[in-house]
């Protein structure tokens, strides 16, 4: 028999353990009050005349903003071990640079999180070309991927919960695409102060799919420097190796005495100078971990990062099988953040949970196709703790 919540804390009454150790896994107990309504600003407006909002949000002492312009995650605010809060994602503070130069910071990545070898892939029979937009190769969803468009915005609130309903529908042949794609992203801050994505989509023709967020994390605060004093754990015991192009040879290689070796926490700067040539050929981490948990009905915990200076952390659980642990590489120090300071190669890291890269051209991949009357759902947590 499942236990259910009331079970547990019952049981976790009888035997004198405090509540707030129990439920969402975040080490931070509730503060203020919850469910206060998003409210939004003008961000900006497009060339087009397209006027762009800026939603705030907070619960559980996160505070948060995004865009309605590729559902970007601007800021997000939380606190370090003496209570104070720093924004720990890289970002700008204006509209113009979102749209002439973001490397995806924070957006909504769709259709396809990561690659699709020469923009290439056949389902049923039919070869279908993408666009193409990182040398051969189909990066996150093509040269106008999901992180490019306006998203309609919904906010909510629900019990203790605070949150952003996003819908974005692509036309059927967009990118290249099959079916028309309706996406509906639900952004949830909890009065734990944890921060969920629940992902949902339809098509009315078969068409491939992944979903993600591109969120670049510096616990140690924005612009703040490296973050290679990061500790992170990966709880994974493969990952997918690449060719030049970063388009995975479909081998899924063990970690075990590879610098790719993540499953029990290290800083990520102690082996990222190792020289082993996956590394040499993508200027440091930029690659696919195998979830060992597979694919869940649930999110569970897969990887943590840990600022140990400030003591903030990040715990992610996700019913995906795959991460991409991406080092911040092509950063370069030509961009300027949100705080005015530039970004230099390793001044942020992302964490994307997803299906793996190029899926659709390796059949041995969990399969990332959509048919008509399913219905996508993939969710990833993000609880914070100091
Ligand atoms: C992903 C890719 C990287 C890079 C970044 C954006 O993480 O795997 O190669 O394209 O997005 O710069």
């Amino acid at each position: 028999m499942e236990l259910n919540r009331r079970t547990v804390m019952a049981g976790a009454a009888a035997a004198g353990l405090a509540a707030t150790t129990l439920g969402t896994g975040s080490a931070r107990a509730a503060t203020g009050p919850a469910g206060r309504r998003p409210a939004k600003e003008l961000f900006g407006t497009l060339a087009d005349g397209t006027r762009v909002y800026r939603w705030s949000l907070e619960n559980g002492g996160t505070r948060l903003k995004v865009l309605s312009y590729g559902g970007i995650v601007q800021t997000l605010e939380i606190p370090d071990r003496h209570g104070r809060h720093a924004n720990v994602v890289a970002g700008f503070d204006n509209l113009a640079d979102y749209v002439a130069k973001s490397p995806y910071f924070g957006a909504l990545i769709g259709r396809y999180g990561n690659r699709i070898g020469k923009g290439r892939f056949t389902l049923d029979g039919k070869a279908y070309q993408l666009s193409v937009n990182d040398g051969v190769n189909s990066l996150h969803g093509g040269a106008k991927g999901f992180d490019k468009h306006v998203w309609h915005v919904e906010p909510f609130t629900k019990g203790s919960d605070v949150g952003l309903h996003l819908h974005y529908t692509s036309v059927d042949g967009e990118m290249g695409y099959p079916g028309t794609l309706r996406t509906k992203v639900t952004y949830t801050l909890t009065r734990h102060g944890d921060w969920r994505i629940d992902y949902e989509a339809t098509t009315d023709r078969a068409t491939v799919v992944n979903l993600t967020s591109h969120v670049y994390w510096n616990l140690a605060g924005e612009g703040s420097g490296t973050i290679e004093d990061h500790e992170l754990s990966i709880a994974a015991s493969r990952y997918t190796p690449t060719d030049p192009g970063l388009i995975p040879t479909g081998e899924l290689a063990r970690v075990a005495g590879t610098p790719f070796d993540f499953r029990h926490a290290k800083p990520v700067g102690r082996d990222i100078r190792a020289g082993h040539e996956q590394q040499v050929q993508a200027k440091g981490y930029d690659h696919n971990w195998v979830l060992d948990k597979g694919i869940t009905a649930r999110p569970e915990h897969v990887a943590t990062l840990r600022d140990p200076r400030s003591g903030r952390t990040l715990r992610i659980a996700t019913n995906e099988p795959g991460l991409q642990f991406y080092s911040g590489n092509f950063l370069d120090g030509t961009l300027a953040g949100t705080g005015g300071r530039t970004y230099r190669q390793g001044d942020a890291l992302c964490l994307e949970t997803q299906h793996f890269p190029d899926s659709p051209n390796h059949a041995h991949f969990p399969s990332t196709v959509l048919r008509p009357g399913q219905t996508y759902r993939t969710s990833t947590m993000h609880a914070f703790g100091a």
